[in-house]
């Protein structure tokens, strides 16, 4: 790890321990450095410490609540709730708020703690993406769904069976994905959850 990212690591890690944000942050942080290398014009010191701290406002949210703010229902506007809209959205203005402190804190260049700000704050939301650092933000942070342990947690979590959750998942690669080396990351990751379950799957 980069020497100047090390200590917002260590300040963001102290909000992992909540949902699965102890799976979640190592694994966008291995994606981000791969896309990294697809996309070497972006900004690492901008990309890596948002990917750090972009989900640091769940912690601020009761566990027992955080299951409605995301998955297959937020992801479909015609089940989509408002309260639970409001939800997602109250972890991107807490995380954004977290992530401006821990960055004055640790002195980072004022220039891109604002960048960073701009894109944890709406990093669910905003459809949209803001930039290329954005974009990379953005696909790291989907990424992990596609991953075995990803794909486990959520089709028991959002009570799908398996042989529906993986056919779903692979259906929103090209709505999620800004970057094309994102999506063909996606595409492998699932494919071999595909692989796996098809030679020893019990579903
Ligand atoms: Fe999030
Ligand atoms: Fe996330």
């Amino acid at each position: 790890m980069k020497e100047t990212h090390y200590p917002v690591y260590l300040r963001a890690r102290e909000y992992w321990n909540t949902r699965f944000n102890d799976f979640h942050m190592p694994l966008a942080y291995l994606h981000g450095c791969e896309l990294l290398l697809a996309y070497p014009a972006a900004d690492a010191d901008i990309v890596i410490p948002a990917i750090f701290l972009h989900d640091v406002g769940w912690k601020l949210i009761p566990e027992e609540e955080q299951g409605r703010a995301y998955g297959p229902t937020m992801e479909d506007e015609s089940l989509r709730r408002i309260e639970d809209e409001s939800l997602r959205r109250q972890h991107e203005i807490d995380g954004a708020r977290i992530a401006n402190e821990i960055l004055t804190d640790v002195n980072y260049d004022p220039r891109k703690r604002e960048m960073i700000v701009r894109i944890i704050d709406g990093h669910d939301s905003r459809l949209e993406s803001l930039s290329e650092e954005d974009s990379l933000v953005k696909d790291a942070d989907k990424l992990w769904r596609f991953t075995l342990v990803g794909v486990d947690i959520h089709y028991r979590e959002f009570g799908k069976p398996l042989k529906e959750y993986v056919p779903w998942l692979s259906n929103q690669i090209d709505r999620w994905f800004f970057t094309e080396r994102g999506k063909q990351m996606a595409h492998e990751a699932l494919a071999k959850v595909k692989h796996a379950v098809a030679e020893v799957g019990h579903v």
